[in-house]
């Protein structure tokens, strides 16, 4: 099968300001891409400088996915794709762990994503285009101290694989993305908690150039022993 073009492309970041989400929307935007980047903070997304449709929302508001396809179809009169590389973690035992900090977790790793999606699948299915969720190496190896964010992780996967099958009729390809710990700063900004102590992480770059290009593939998965670590 060919490589899926972008050039061009009408594309959907969430997460666009964080370090992953950054690399992912510089890459697209090297590669000709039409972009609609997306998060909470409005400075941070115009900083990003890529030129782009900047749209603020709160994944946790189940009515943000239909205001982030809206501003792409308004822009761009089509969505090819979506990248979710929007998320949160939190740490600690899961008897210490507040509900609020549960709640937060799957709002933003699990619900949002999949409200999201929901909203983009009309126009997805129209393009043949493509879904790609940023999962992490914790959905394969779940470890302790991590629960509910582990717990997450392997929620956004379990859909991901469900997705794959449910929309292969409809040619929407979907990647699930799972990669390992990388420098972003993500583990010093928990929700909750403290991060163990990690192993130095891989570069957001490239694991944004290996997302990028199973997007391009038309890879369904991208297991943590894929990203070279
Ligand atoms: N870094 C790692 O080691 C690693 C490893 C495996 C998987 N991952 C996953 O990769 C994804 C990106 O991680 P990262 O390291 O790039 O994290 P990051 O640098 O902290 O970026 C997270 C992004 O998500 C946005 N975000 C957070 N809560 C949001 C909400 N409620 N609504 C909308 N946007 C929200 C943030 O922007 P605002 O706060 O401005 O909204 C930011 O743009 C996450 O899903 C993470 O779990 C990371």
């Amino acid at each position: 099968m060919a490589d899926r073009a972008l050039d061009g492309a009408s594309i959907v970041v969430t997460g666009a300001t964080g370090g992953i989400g950054r690399q992912i929307a510089r890459q697209f935007a090297d590669l000709g891409a039409r972009l609609t980047l997306t998060a909470r903070n409005q400075g941070a997304l115009e900083a990003i400088g890529i030129d782009a449709t900047v749209v603020v929302a709160d994944l946790r508001d189940s009515h943000a996915g239909t205001a982030i396809v809206n501003a792409a179809l308004t822009a761009n009169g089509r969505l090819d794709g979506l990248v979710n590389a929007a998320g949160i973690v939190a740490f600690g035992s899961l008897i210490e762990t507040d509900d609020v900090v549960i709640e937060e977790l799957f709002l933003t790793n699990v619900l949002g994503p999949l409200w999201l999606i929901r909203a983009a699948l009309p126009a997805l299915t129209e393009s043949h285009g493509f879904i790609a969720n940023i999962s992490a190496v914790v959905a394969e190896q779940p470890l302790p101290g991590m629960v509910a964010y582990a717990a997450s992780k392997a929620a956004l996967t379990a859909a991901d694989r469900a997705l794959t099958r449910e929309l292969r009729k409809a040619g929407v390809t979907v990647t699930d993305a799972r990669p390992p710990h990388t420098e972003t700063g993500l583990a010093d900004r928990p929700i909750a908690g403290v991060a163990p102590r990690l192993r130095p992480g891989l570069e957001p770059s490239a694991v944004a150039r290996r997302i990028v290009a199973a997007i391009q593939a038309g890879e369904r998965e991208v297991p943590a022993d894929a990203f070279g670590a």
